[in-house]
């Protein structure tokens, strides 16, 4: 395939004429090719390798500002992994173009995600890998509610922030560095910048900061289960995780099932999810077998499936009130 023309065909003008108003950041991976962007990425990933290399389990990753999906799809196609992307941009459509022609176990959420957003990602979503790559500065005086609920989703955080004059978010550089720096576990690699002479350190930081799910699922105050004060209300859901295991810890039923890779379809849901499409989405669910507590907030979403979890309950089927 021409990813050239590719290109072109989604843009509708050459490439350099989309470089003046707006940059490809990343390499774009579409199946064996690679259009490369201003910003290197493979050594970036080179230096997160031996991190991803010790799972013995399949993993899932959340990567917040994911761009072009470089890590997510490297990370999807070599690693038994659901990776899952928070980007807002679409790139005239590259993104989901990209995502069909990948064939990679990769979720993404299409939303310009705000800190109070990801405060509640923390409460009902927890990843092993978390990449806060060259993002936190772009949301200006709020990055540090963002930083403490990144700590709090995930076992392993990876974190870049610029410290080059020529980058954006200039006045919560270095803070956000000093801050980083005092938490990292690990410097992983330093690495060239684009957009000046500097360099930037990935710092690998391990968190055990919370290991627990305070609520269940993402519930839109337009729900239904939204005025349901057990769904609202504070759960004891404990994480036990490691690089061979994971699983919940339910204060009523005790150890769960082994955990499922993927995010809670409800996330999908409330953060805008654009892959896998609605349509695919409809369908698997279409074949799911029926049942009293077939509801969206049971059913895990990865980027080649649904999987149902938590038949405990004895609730109405609301599943096909809340598909997408
Ligand atoms: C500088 S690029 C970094 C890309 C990638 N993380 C890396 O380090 O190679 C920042 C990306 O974050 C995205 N972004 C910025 N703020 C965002 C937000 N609030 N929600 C979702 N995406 C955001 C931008 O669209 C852009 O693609």
């Amino acid at each position: 395939m021409d990813l050239q023309r590719l290109f072109r065909r989604f843009l509708g003008r050459n490439k350099e004429q989309h470089f003046e108003d707006d940059e490809q950041y990343q390499d774009l991976i579409i199946g064996d090719e690679i259009l490369t962007g201003v910003r290197e990425c493979s050594q970036r990933f080179e230096a997160m390798k031996p991190l991803l290399d010790r799972y013995q389990r399949t993993f899932t990753t959340l990567d917040i500002g994911a761009n072009m999906g470089y890590f997510s799809f490297r990370i999807a196609k070599e690693y038994p992994a659901v990776a899952v992307m928070i980007e807002s941009r679409s790139n005239d459509g590259l993104l989901a173009r990209a995502c069909d022609l990948n064939r990679a176990n990769v979720v993404w959420l299409r939303c310009r995600i705000t800190a109070e957003e990801l405060e509640k990602l923390a409460k009902v979503e927890h990843f092993d890998v978390l990449l806060v790559m060259n993002f936190l500065h772009h949301l200006g005086d709020k990055w540090r509610l963002a930083w403490e609920a990144a700590l709090r989703m995930a076992d392993h955080v990876l974190v870049e922030t610029p410290t080059d004059v020529g980058a954006c978010g200039q006045q919560y550089l270095s803070e956000i560095n000093t801050e980083v720096e005092r938490n990292a576990s690990h410097i992983l690699g330093t690495f060239a910048r684009h957009t000046g002479k500097g360099h930037s350190m990935l710092y690998h930081i391990v968190s055990e900061s919370q290991k627990k799910l305070i609520r269940p699922y993402w519930v839109l105050p337009k729900d239904k289960a939204f005025r349901d004060s057990r769904v609202m209300g504070q759960h004891d859901l404990r994480i036990n995780s490691n690089f061979s295991e994971k699983a919940l810890i339910h204060g009523d039923r005790g150890q769960q099932p082994p955990w499922v890779p993927g995010i809670n379809s409800m996330t999908y849901r409330a953060l805008g999810g654009a892959y896998p499409r609605a349509e695919t989405i409809r369908t698997w669910a279409s074949k799911l077998p029926s049942g009293p507590d077939m509801n969206l907030w049971n059913l895990i979403l990865s980027g080649d499936g649904l999987s149902v979890i938590d038949q405990h309950g004895n609730h109405e089927s609301l599943l096909w009130d809340y598909l997408p």
